[in-house]
């Protein structure tokens, strides 16, 4: 994962889910190879061993819960995301969000499990607060922009700099709807260490030629 990375979050998107993920994982890691650059794969749970098994890219989940192996019915075990292909998860994403006390153990253990976590916050102080708990990486997403046709490096690219000065150029993921090369450039020209995108690649008519263009933006 050297930076700058390019975090694709599947999402529960139809055209990302099962063997719809697989398809589009295989594509994204060609592209990743022919352009040299990081892309990073955040896909469904359930979707983390057939696609870590068919890509050499990194595979992220999207969620992990802070429980320890036991008796806990339907939460997400770090462990068992590791021993399915995991590299890393998300945590705290704007439609998942957790409490600050459930973060900072979730951090703990998903780390105890050997899996890198990138956690979002919906402003540069709450990733202030997070960068506390030590992720790897901070993923600050205005979440009135998620999913929409303005990314923040147009919108607000203010943002992304004040998210800079409080969590340094190491750390630091920016995202929502980012959707071309020249948002990517923009984030990364402002100090950002990647971008955090979905619906942008995972939902455009063509993913590749979207992949394509976003990688551009860090040629
Ligand atoms: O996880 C990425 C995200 O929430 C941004 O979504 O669709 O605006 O790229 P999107």
């Amino acid at each position: 994962m050297k930076p700058p990375v390019i975090f694709i979050n599947f999402k529960a998107y139809k055209s990302a889910t099962g063997e719809n993920a697989l398809k589009m994982a295989r594509k994204f890691e060609k592209i990743a190879r022919k352009f040299r650059i990081s892309v990073v794969l955040c896909v469904q749970n359930v979707d983390l061993y057939r696609v870590s098994q068919a890509v050499a890219i990194p595979v992220f989940a999207q969620h992990a819960d802070n429980i320890e192996y036991g008796a806990h019915t339907g939460y997400v075990l770090p462990e068992a995301l590791k021993q399915n292909g995991a590299y890393g998860t998300l945590l705290n994403h704007a439609e998942h969000q957790i409490s600050d006390e459930s973060l900072k153990s979730s951090i703990e253990r998903a780390k105890q499990a050997g899996l890198f976590t990138l956690v979002c916050a919906n402003t540069p102080g709450k990733a202030g607060k997070i960068l506390k708990y030590n992720p790897d990486f901070v993923a600050v997403e205005p979440p009135e922009l998620i999913g929409g046709d303005i990314s923040v490096s147009k919108a607000k690219p203010e943002v992304i700099k004040k998210a800079v000065k409080i969590a340094g150029q190491k750390k630091l993921i920016v995202g929502a709807g980012i959707k071309t090369g020249e948002d990517v450039k923009i984030a990364v020209k402002f100090g950002a260490a990647g971008v955090l995108v979905a619906s942008g690649v995972v939902q455009a008519q063509n993913p590749q030629k979207a992949l394509i263009d976003l990688a551009k933006g860090l040629l």
